[in-house]
């Protein structure tokens, strides 16, 4: 049986990125593998890295919940589980457990946590936030996880996770499962729509670099058509040299996977970049609202969503206590 696992913040709210990028490839792999072990967190526990408004993330839990039930994530189905990082107290142990198999250098390497630290003074950065990919490897190390399925910008910490798993089994003997990050081949790295060289973010502060998927319409319309292009004038798909507008492809072929690049291209041969901006808006917008309908309809059931909450924590917690307890015994504590 194949053990895929996946995880998102309930920081903000989900962008496009998040869907193209994550969410959609949860979903096909649920389609594609009826045999495997599907487990998606609502990763709670990094989202405090950064404040957090309690009550809101309370809510933003639950939403993400619904987000992915509205996707098609059935929790109903005997392996696939949704369930919330903090309601299983196993992540926080072998997190701490795997700290002490994790050295500075390898988390001093890793992209995000340089970016996010980035003209801060080390004295001031949260312990967390250094700390933050070890806790993604005991997410994924717990339940013996195959395959990862991500953006592109996770999987440095897929590598680590790699890295630190075998350190273990080279002490230990075959404890962990090695995981594989999976990316999509279009749209791992979704940027953000007023700067190409930047990856698409909801916690950005510019409001019209990205697209939630609660977005209205009108939003929609006015953050696609708004987004930076380049002088060519021509919808091709060459990421070194037009990276605006192959962004902008990206999001059309996560939206509309059916029509290949060439000929996305073929379509917009001699028409301009206004034409395909806004055939590329009314598809999302169209897309979107069948999404945000759904969703409204599951956020809708507050004892629904907290069912499959904790019938996540009962499934995740017994494998996960499993695992805890192998990894205890190798190590020595009683
Ligand atoms: P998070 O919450 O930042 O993002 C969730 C998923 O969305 C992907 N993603 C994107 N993909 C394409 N383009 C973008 N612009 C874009 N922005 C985000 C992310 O790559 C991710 O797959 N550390 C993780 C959560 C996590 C996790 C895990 C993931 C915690 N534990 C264990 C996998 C396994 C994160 O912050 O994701």
């Amino acid at each position: 049986m194949t053990r895929i696992f996946s995880g998102i913040q309930p920081s903000g709210r989900p962008t496009i990125g998040n869907y193209i990028g994550a969410m959609k490839q949860w979903v096909e792999l649920q389609k594609d593998n009826s045999d495997s072990q599907l487990i998606f967190s609502i990763v709670n526990l990094h989202a405090i890295t950064a404040r957090q408004n309690p009550e809101e993330l309370k809510e933003r839990t639950l939403d993400m919940v619904a987000w992915l039930l509205a996707m098609g994530i059935d929790p109903t189905r005997s392996n696939t589980k949704i369930m919330v990082q903090s309601t299983v107290p196993a992540h926080s142990e072998l997190a701490w457990i795997l700290d002490n198999y994790t050295t500075i250098g390898e988390l001093n390497r890793m992209t995000q946590f340089k970016d996010k630290s980035a003209g801060q003074k080390p004295e001031g950065l949260l312990v967390g936030i250094y700390n933050y990919p070890v806790l993604m490897a005991a997410d994924i190390l717990l339940y013996s996880t195959d395959i990862v399925p991500v953006g592109d910008d996770q999987m440095q910490h897929i590598e680590l996770t790699r890295d630190i798993a075998s350190r273990f089994n080279n002490l230990y003997g075959e404890v962990f499962v090695v995981p594989r990050g999976q990316i999509v081949q279009e749209g791992s790295r979704i940027m953000n729509l007023q700067d190409p060289t930047k990856k698409m973010s909801k916690s950005s502060d510019n409001q019209m670099s990205f697209v939630l998927l609660e977005d209205s319409a009108e939003l929609i319309h006015k953050k696609l058509s708004k987004a930076v292009t380049d002088q060519y004038g021509e919808v091709r798909y060459d990421p070194d040299r037009q990276p605006a507008i192959s962004n902008l492809i990206d999001i059309y072929r996560g939206f509309e996977g059916d029509l290949s690049i060439e000929a996305i291209e073929k379509r917009y041969v001699d028409i301009g970049y206004g034409q395909f901006k806004q055939d590329l808006a009314v598809l999302v917008i169209d897309k979107l609202s069948d999404l945000q309908n759904r969703y409204q309809s599951f956020r809708a059931g507050h004892e629904m969503l907290i069912r499959v909450v904790d019938e996540g924590k009962e499934y995740c917690q017994k494998i996960a206590e499993q695992k805890i307890e192998q990894v205890k015994q190798v190590v020595g504590l009683v």
